[in-house]
């Protein structure tokens, strides 16, 4: 029997959920960054010595590769940071795509220059997911802090799609750029035939003197801010500005291909994604974590070898306990809470974050009514 990619990938994913194979994973490259987005949970500055002391080398990265990929890893996600800060990220990224895994990655795509492109349109990823944060050079210089970064991201994004890589534009809704939307919607039409929106803002897991939860949008405006774009994606779609939308989609459930199957095997986790079952995340300076929200449980692959650090995470995951408030929730449907986002919000597992709450409780209010009414109250 032949099988499509879809039905392919599914079989790999319920494969590897039931046998405990890491399928998938993010090696998170550099904490470092030539942006200071005012909301970025870990970026440090591009040349801050204390994060490049830190950081593992092109050699240790490289080493981890080979030995996720013999425990199973096939998914793979390059962030940061910003990867192309990293003199050695070519290096890095040929010595992982010849041991044939597929690519992921993140970037704010201002460093990629035509050389670069051309690079990558050599050896390309399975896709390069860029993050377009306004639509305008005012809006950039606002949320990224830089002033030509509008320009640069928006030739590098010609300069890819003329070597035809892959290209997936995402959005990041803050207080800064929020009122781009259309404008954005328009870059990603031009660019790709889908536009991530993380809706979602977390607050710091490191980093230097950002501020995520003082630039994140209350929770009132970010639903208002969903249920506007999903109508304008409608709209748009009704004059063939056809564009798949995914509205705070979690990455490592994309890649892992499990977003619409049931999880039998994580019923009692706490968590509902993949995070620890068939997917990992491991920081810039090493540490092997569920998603890149946490800290914990974590372990060191470097010190113990890959294989026995998943372990290690495995078991920490199994351990980590519901929210019982949230598990009687008369709102769960409509809320975002996951453990990721209960400990970064709460500093604790089984503490509902007050953030949450308050955008599901309005979520579900606002279910049934029209946007008009919303536009009326002068949001948009
Ligand atoms: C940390 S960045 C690294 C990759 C690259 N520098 C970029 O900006 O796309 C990865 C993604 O996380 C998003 N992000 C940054 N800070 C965030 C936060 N506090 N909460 C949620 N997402 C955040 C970014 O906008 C980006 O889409
Ligand atoms: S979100 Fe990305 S581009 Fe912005 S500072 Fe963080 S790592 Fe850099
Ligand atoms: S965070 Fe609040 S709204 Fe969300 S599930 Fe928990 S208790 Fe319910
Ligand atoms: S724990 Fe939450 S934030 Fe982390 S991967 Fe799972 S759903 Fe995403």
């Amino acid at each position: 029997m032949s099988l499509n990619w879809i039905d392919f990938s599914k079989k790999l994913s319920e494969n590897a959920r039931a046998n405990g194979i890491p399928l998938s994973g993010a090696f998170e490259l550099t904490s470092r960054c030539n942006f200071k987005c005012k909301m970025c949970y870990v970026a440090c500055p591009a040349r801050d010595k204390r994060a490049l002391s830190r950081e593992l080398s092109a050699g240790e990265w490289i080493e981890l590769g080979k030995q996720a990929r013999d425990a199973g890893l096939f998914n793979l996600i390059l962030t940061g940071g910003e990867v192309f800060v990293r003199q050695d990220f070519p290096e890095i990224y040929e010595a992982l795509c010849n041991m044939g895994l597929s690519l992921t990655i993140y970037s704010n795509a201002s460093l990629i220059t035509p050389e670069k492109a051309r690079w990558l349109g050599k050896l390309p990823p399975s896709r390069l997911s860029v993050t377009v944060y306004g639509a305008s050079p005012e809006t950039y210089k606002r949320v990224t802090g830089s002033t030509d970064g509008f320009k640069k991201t928006m030739r590098a994004l010609e300069h890819l799609k003329s070597e035809n890589i892959s290209l997936e534009i995402k959005t990041t809704v803050v207080e800064g750029n929020f009122r781009d939307y259309e404008g954005i919607y328009k870059i990603a039409h031009t660019y790709s035939d889908n536009l991530g929106i993380v809706n979602y803002i977390s607050p710091r897991r490191e980093g230097c003197g950002s501020d995520p939860t003082g630039n994140r949008l209350s929770p009132v405006d970010i639903v208002n801010y969903e249920r506007y774009i999903s109508e304008y994606g409608q709209k748009m779609r009704t004059v063939n500005k056809k564009l798949e939308l995914k509205i705070g989609q979690d990455e490592m459930e994309e890649q892992a291909g499990l977003a619409d199957t049931e999880d039998k095997a994580g019923e009692g986790s706490a968590f509902s994604c993949q995070a620890g079952k068939t997917a990992f995340w491991i920081t810039w300076d090493g540490r092997m974590v569920p998603c890149g929200l946490l800290n914990e449980p974590a372990a060191v692959p470097l010190q113990v070898g890959f294989s026995n650090a998943w372990q290690k995470l495995r078991e920490g995951c199994t351990l980590v306990p519901k929210c019982k408030a949230c598990s009687k929730c008369d709102v769960r449907s409509e809320c975002m809470a996951c453990p990721g986002r209960l400990m970064s919000e709460t500093g604790c597992f089984t503490r509902p974050a007050q953030y949450l709450c308050e955008a599901a409780r309005y979520r579900a209010e606002l279910k049934g009514q029209d946007i008009q009414a919303i536009a009326r109250a002068g949001y948009y």
